[in-house]
């Protein structure tokens, strides 16, 4: 399967979803090829942490930051893969655009914050474009850095907005802000490899990747 953690909006999790899912995938003994498309480079950094730490397994991971190059490159190498993760970086770029005529699903992380829902437009309309030339394009909204506490509403506010958005099936298995995540992704870990355990995070990203997987 071809997955896009994509989101024109910046610092929605994009990265830290990403690794954590390129992670997990390879752990269920799956062949992964993690694609950094940000300039930025913080996938392969956090990957390059984990390899001169020693962490098994170790994880395929390049970077390509044009459209073209992309897409040529998961072209003739994807075949070899089970499964890519692809982080688009935060904005419209040829890269993303390009990851979405390649992808099976998309995964759209997005804060409950109202800067982030109505940036929810941006990315949407690439959606559509993409289904526009393809079929086939599974598109979800995914609530990253939601409110842990649960007498929050900003949390069912946010999920509630993405019904305005038809692009994209909202995905019920939010991930809530927790510094695990923060600190795994940091470390080139899951957060289900992390010390100390966190046994709520490890339990949100699991319903997670059972839900999509
Ligand atoms: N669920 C979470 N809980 C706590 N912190 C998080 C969570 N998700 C992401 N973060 C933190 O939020 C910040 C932004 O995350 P990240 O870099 O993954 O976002 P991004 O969308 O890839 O950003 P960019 O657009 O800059 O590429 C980072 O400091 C990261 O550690
Ligand atoms: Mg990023």
């Amino acid at each position: 399967m071809i997955l896009t953690v994509g989101n024109t909006k910046g610092g929605v999790g994009k990265t830290t979803l990403a690794v954590n899912l390129a992670i997990e995938r390879a752990r269920a003994g799956r062949d992964v090829w993690l694609i950094d498309g940000d300039r930025q480079g913080t996938a392969e950094t956090a990957i390059s942490i984990r390899s001169e730490a020693g962490i098994s397994p170790g994880i395929a991971c390049s970077s390509f930051h044009d459209g073209p190059t992309l897409r040529a490159q998961v072209k003739l190498q994807g075949g070899k893969y089970d499964d890519i993760i692809i982080d688009a970086g935060g904005r419209d770029s040829t890269a993303l655009r390009a990851a979405l005529t390649l992808s099976d699903a998309l995964i759209v992380p997005f804060a409950p914050r109202s800067y982030d829902v109505w940036a929810l437009s941006d990315i949407a309309e690439l959606v559509d474009e993409a289904r526009s030339v393809r079929d086939g394009l599974s598109a979800y909204a995914l609530l990253n850095l939601a409110e842990p506490k649960a007498s929050s509403t900003d949390n069912s506010e946010a999920a509630a907005a993405v019904a305005d958005f038809p692009q994209f099936e909202y995905l019920n298995t939010p991930l809530s802000r927790r510094k695990a995540f923060a600190n795994a992704a940091g470390a080139g870990q899951s957060v289900m490899e992390i010390k100390p355990h966190d046994r709520k995070a490890t339990a949100e990203l699991q319903a997670l990747i059972s839900r999509l997987f």
